[in-house]
């Protein structure tokens, strides 16, 4: 006979944990919760998709020595999103019968990586997909890798006499390079070059939308935006160009919305504007002929098809199709030929590909754990509190929902109240301790009853807050997840283990800084935000490895990490599949403490002499042995060597 689960065991499955977790909606196909309970890639094998476990990849690095923190890349992920790009393109152009063409660039800036660069020119070349730059250093990346000669290098960004004259050049060897005008003033500046270098100029003009879209990013269009001209500046353009008999050189309109546009209606509204300026430039006499809409297209971080920025309530072929569609209809009405259309997508490109696997180091739990006794010499509020959590244990009374509102709202009294007399020195400090004890444990009785009860939400959802434990993880949010500091940004974070067992524990994860903002306190599973991330419990001191990925963070998170507490950049790893087998490539190891430290102007000869001054004289002193001093300087020189992370 099947044994049934007994009520302390409840049922769990890994559906349970993909549902709560969300990761078949950030995760699209890419992700998801093995019949083993880990966390799977789905990876290319030859003509084959197959899945593999995160956790045996980590377990592969281990076996080679790398430590945690690691950053790993997958290169199939990065195809696969230029395909579905690219693809969803090809289709909405046939459907449509646009007659077009989609020739997409991707912005450097979202992840400047070599690798990434390498592989988006090499793979995407079937498609002529080209780049786009926003700075001198950025071109110089692009005209290194990006060879096509039917792919676009679109040049934004303010651009000085070097930057020109090399956008130049590169269009003199064959490559398609467009300068956008970005401010009036550049116009002068790209004209004055041209002419001294025998070149006309393909040349974009930045347009200011007068659109406003949603979402974190929605400053960078609209009236309001720093970026672009505004009509009446397109407009002297247009007459500036005409004058010096250059109209034919004004081939693109651009657009940038703001990135993360989490609704498609404001991304179709966009479009149609932008088709009615292309429409009156057309009809200026300007040459035209490509209309580039930015970036924009978002991802779901939160797997909600919300209208926030972390969401996004369309998918890639919604956004393909809804702005050929909507370009099409405002140039057929004007009845000129549909313009070629280049998009700038940066994250919906890069996002998936990497992945950050951190280890908990240890944690911090918030509940009372220990036998209080009171006698009759205990303070009053003492002895209430523990009648309290006798009543609540002993009295085997209903569990009503008044009854919990009741116990929290006494458990709260009763120890602000003991806090306030242990100001006054009227309790001692043993005594404040053993109440607080109680008020954990009482705050623990109404959580595990709140939801059963009917009595969790409103004011009550505080308790969850307040028992939420602190999981300490190897990681720094400034280093590795820097817009999740500093704009809130979500990211999915999930354990990549243990996915058959039910998560018990509310967890806040902070990282190894010491910083009160370094923590992850703000997630998306089940559906909903919230303040902590369910986790399971960890046999810390039994030395159980508990790991957990970080996901969606190729995009703009590894260049905009810093230094902060000195910690570097974390280890790297590109993970691919062959004939079934792993393949660990481009390994980077993290920096060490020695590289960091000289970022910040320390010569790790200069420290590694001061500090053995200090051992000498410590010898001098007879404080330390000379065989002491050895020792001492050869752990100071392996620190130097060590990664600054947290190392077992
Ligand atoms: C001009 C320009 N193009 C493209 C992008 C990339 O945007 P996204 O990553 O949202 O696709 C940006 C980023 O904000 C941008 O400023």
């Amino acid at each position: 006979m099947e044994k049934r689960p007994s009520a302390k065991t409840p049922v769990w499955s890994i559906e349970d944990s993909a549902s709560l977790y969300g990761i078949r909606e950030w995760g699209h196909e890419y992700f998801n919760v093995s019949a083993r309970g880990e966390v799977v890639v789905n990876l290319k094998d030859g003509s084959k998709t197959k899945p593999v476990s995160l956790a045996q990849i980590i377990s592969g690095l281990k076996d080679r020595g790398t430590q945690l923190p690691v950053l790993i890349r997958f290169g199939d992920l990065l195809r696969w999103r230029i395909d579905e790009l690219n693809e969803g393109f090809a289709t909405a152009i046939r459907e449509a019968k646009y007659q077009g063409v989609y020739r997409g660039v991707y912005p450097i800036k979202v992840n400047q990586q070599q690798e990434v660069i390498e592989e988006i020119t090499r793979y995407g070349r079937k498609y002529h997909y080209g780049l786009e730059a926003g700075s001198k250093p950025e071109l110089i990346a692009a005209l290194a890798y990006m060879h096509d000669p039917q792919a676009y290098i679109v040049c934004n960004g303010y651009k000085d006499e070097e930057f020109i004259d090399l956008a130049l050049y590169a269009q003199k060897m064959g490559i398609q390079v467009i300068l956008v005008l970005e401010m009036p003033s550049e116009l002068k500046l790209i004209l004055e070059r041209s002419k001294k270098m025998g070149v006309r100029p393909t040349l974009g003009v930045r347009f200011r939308l007068s659109t406003e879209s949603a979402g974190h990013w929605a400053g960078s269009g609209g009236d309001a935006s720093v970026f672009g001209l505004n009509i009446s500046q397109v407009m002297r353009v247009v007459d500036h160009l005409r004058e010096e008999g250059m109209l034919d050189c004004l081939r693109m309109l651009h657009y940038h919305q703001g990135s993360q546009i989490p609704n498609i209606r404001a991304i179709r509204s966009a479009a149609t504007e932008a088709a009615r300026v292309y429409v009156g430039l057309v009809q200026e006499g300007a040459r035209m002929g490509i209309l580039d809409l930015g970036g924009g297209l978002a991802i779901s971080y939160d797997g909600l098809k919300g209208n926030s920025t972390a969401s996004s309530d369309y998918g890639t072929k919604e956004y393909c199709a809804d702005v050929i569609e909507a370009i099409a209809e405002v140039t057929d009405e004007a009845e000129i030929p549909h313009p070629d259309i280049i998009t700038e997508s940066g994250r919906a490109i890069v996002a998936y590909c990497s992945v950050l696997v951190i280890n908990v180091l240890d944690i911090n739990r918030f509940e009372g754990n220990g036998i209080i006794k009171v006698t009759d010499d205990s303070p009053a509020l003492l002895k209430n509190l523990h009648d309290l959590w006798v009543e609540v244990t002993e009295s085997g009374k209903k569990i009503t929902r008044e009854r919990i509102q009741e116990t929290y709202n006494d458990a709260l009294y009763y120890r602000d109240k003991l806090r306030s007399e242990f100001s006054y020195g009227k309790v001692r400090l043993r005594e404040r301790a053993q109440g607080e004890e109680l008020y954990w444990k009482l705050l623990s009785w109404v959580s595990e009853h709140m939801e059963q009860a009917g009595a969790d939400g409103g004011q009550m959802s505080r308790v969850e807050h307040v028992l939420t434990d602190y999981y300490y993880a190897n990681f720094s949010v400034f280093q590795s997840l820097p817009d999740l500091w500093a704009i809130d940004q979500i990211f999915p974070v999930m354990p990549i283990q243990r996915l058959k067992e039910k998560p018990t524990r509310k967890v806040v994860l902070s990282d190894i800084t010491c910083d009160s903002d370094g923590k992850i306190d703000h997630f998306a599973h089940g559906c909903e935000l919230h303040q902590s991330l369910p986790l399971h419990d960890i046999d810390i001191e039994g030395g159980e490895d508990y790991m957990l990925g970080v996901f969606l963070v190729g995009a703009y998170q590894e260049t905009l990490g810093d230094l902060h507490n000195l910690l570097g950049d974390t280890n790297v790893v590109s993970v691919s599949l062959d004939n079934g087998k792993l393949r660990y490539r481009r390994e980077q190891e993290g920096d060490t403490v020695s590289e960091v430290l000289s970022y910040v102007e320390y010569d790790p000869k200069v420290l590694v002499t001061k500090f053995r001054e200090l051992a000498e004289s410590a010898v001098t002193q007879k404080r330390i042995t000379a065989t002491e001093r050895k020792e001492i300087m050869a752990a100071f020189e392996e620190g130097l060597r060590g990664y600054t992370y947290f190392e077992t």
